[in-house]
């Protein structure tokens, strides 16, 4: 796992917008020419509203011009004790928009479960099957 996202993924916490649930997820995305994009939740007054941070780095990824096949790796951590895995939406997400042979690594204490992008959403829906 690179441990710069995990750097960035853990420095992005703070950013968390976390009023309603107090529960902080970071996450970063390494990027072909080597730059890393994070992004953290942000939650809202209307529950459903809010935006993992899955989500919100790969979106931050896409505003500024980078597409799929430019995305490496992405580090997933919180400050809670016991692993923490991407939701269904954003599993269905990050398969769109990541490639599905990529690491994604979840951080917990001292301890990484990594996977790969394609293992998180088992027979999925994509846009080949449009
Ligand atoms: N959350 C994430 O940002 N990513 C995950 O992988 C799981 C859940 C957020 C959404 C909400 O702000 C809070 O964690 C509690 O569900």
């Amino acid at each position: 796992m690179d441990q710069e996202l995990l750097k960035e993924a853990r420095e992005v916490l703070k950013h968390a917008y976390v009023k309603y649930s107090n529960f902080r997820v970071g996450a970063a995305i390494r990027l072909k020419d080597g730059s890393i994009i994070s992004g953290a939740n942000i939650e809202n007054a209307s529950y459903g509203l809010t935006n993992c941070a899955e989500r919100s780095a790969l979106f931050a990824a896409y505003s500024q011009g980078y597409k799929k096949e430019d995305i490496v790796e992405m580090v997933l951590t919180t400050e809670q004790d016991h692993l923490v895995s991407p939701c269904g939406a954003c599993r269905q997400v990050m398969r769109e928009l990541m490639p599905a042979d990529i690491n994604v690594s979840m951080v917990y204490n001292n301890e990484v479960k990594t996977v790969k992008n394609r293992e998180l959403l088992p027979l999925a829906f994509t846009e080949d099957d449009l």
